[in-house]
């Protein structure tokens, strides 16, 4: 068909549809709810998609109140940019920083105690990627999300940027440690 002539049969598209066409239309409607469903299912069932709570805070608040946080409870610095580790009280809100291209400060929390974790950006959007656990949370400027965390095992956990961020992307990394 060209589009220069009009087509011969002006109204082309009416046949009746083949059922090759209906099968398709069938398998796409039906994985589509499928994928709908699974949404909130993995939510209830599922242990990595946490029921957050997002407040609206200025990147300066957020900084101040981590800062507070590490000049009250820092233990010892790590790693060659001397980091601060830092062991909040149990029960405790903890701050996260996610900014280019680190996570400040290192936090220590005890084992089978819950803490308010609470996760900011400073400039730029930030995924918090907690490993091997899978834990996933998306960080944004302008606003702090909040997880309740009570960790069930010690150990040393990674913690990744999994949001590309630029050019420093891939040494975004951090880590936490449960005691
Ligand atoms: Cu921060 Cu990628």
């Amino acid at each position: 068909m060209s589009s220069i002539l009009p087509p011969p049969q002006r109204v082309w598209w009416k046949e009746p549809i083949e059922k090759i066409e209906l099968a398709w239309i069938a398998i796409a409607l039906v994985w589509s709810l499928i994928l709908f469903f699974m949404m909130p299912y993995w939510h209830v069932f599922g242990k990595q998609n946490l029921s957050n709570e997002a407040y609206r805070i200025s990147p300066a608040q957020f900084q101040a109140k981590a800062q507070e946080m590490v000049d009250k409870y820092t233990v010892r610095t790590e790693t060659e940019q001397n980091v601060p580790v830092v062991h909040p009280p149990p029960g405790s809100d903890v701050y996260l920083i996610a900014r280019l291209w680190s996570w400040w400060p290192i936090l220590e929390l005890e084992q089978g105690q819950s803490y308010r974790l609470h996760l900011s950006a400073m400039d730029y959007q930030h995924g918090f990627s907690l490993q091997p656990e899978n834990i996933n949370l998306q960080i944004v400027p302008g606003y702090e999300m909040v997880v309740t965390v009570a960790p069930n095992k010690t150990g040393s956990f990674a913690i990744v940027c999994n949001e590309y961020c630029g050019i420093g992307h891939h040494q975004m990394v951090s880590r936490m440690y449960v005691k």
